[in-house]
């Protein structure tokens, strides 16, 4: 059976639509559960309902952050959800969610982490004039961009970049890097050690072949 997996967002969901199309390519094994925004007019949510994935606006205004989050335990509850991913989700999470799913919470952020956490990594790492960025996903605790590290993809900055072309190359590597961690989680690839996450190796690449030569 697929792992049901539920994706948050707030905004265009570029990524979400990286995670839907590798699963109806059939390179992803995962079942997308439901979708989740914390604004109305996040385009994600069209995007996902143009796919028939449940998709719903939990807003955040006027609530605390716990009665928030209650609400959205609620709903993942409801889709079965084993695996939470944050795709452009704008929000910090609190130990309300992240107790309930402990270590089951991934998060993909736009540079190569700890440099440049926060909202803004394209540009904060665009403007510091690094040489090479990136993207990261991660495992999600409190803090902002913290948690540990699953893997990391560079992105060089060439030296006709604008900010607009490092961002749009940035995006379509995050495209990748974002179902190729759900891969691994959900293939059961991923042990924490740590602070480090350890890459089992696959399976399906080794010759089968014990013992060793000399
Ligand atoms: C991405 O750059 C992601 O890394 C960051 O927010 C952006 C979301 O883009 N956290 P999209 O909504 O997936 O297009």
């Amino acid at each position: 059976m697929k792992i049901p997996v539920a994706v948050l967002i707030t905004g265009s969901g570029s990524n979400l639509q990286s995670i839907i199309d590798q699963t109806e390519a059939g390179t992803l094994p995962v079942r997308i559960c439901c979708v989740i925004s914390n604004k109305p007019d996040a385009f994600g949510l069209e995007r996902a309902r143009k796919h028939d994935i449940p998709a719903v606006c939990i807003a955040s205004s006027g609530k605390t952050r716990d009665e928030h989050e209650k609400e959205i335990i609620a709903v993942l509850e409801s889709h079965g959800a084993e695996l939470v991913v944050l795709a452009g989700y704008m929000r910090l999470l609190s130990s309300v969610l992240l107790e309930r799913f402990k270590g089951r919470v991934i998060n993909i952020h736009p540079a190569l982490l700890p440099s440049f956490p926060g909202t803004h990594g394209y540009e904060d790492a665009w403007n510091y004039g690094v040489k090479v960025s990136g993207c990261t996903v991660h495992f999600v605790d409190e803090g902002c961009d913290t948690g540990a590290i699953i893997l990391q993809v560079v992105n060089p900055i060439e030296p006709d970049d604008t900010l607009e072309t490092f961002r749009q190359r940035g995006l379509a590597i995050e495209h990748q890097a974002l179902p190729e961690a759900i891969r691994l989680y959900c293939t059961d690839r991923l042990r924490i050690d740590g602070r480090r996450v350890v890459v089992e190796p696959d399976p399906a690449e080794s010759t089968g072949r014990t013992g060793c030569t000399g």
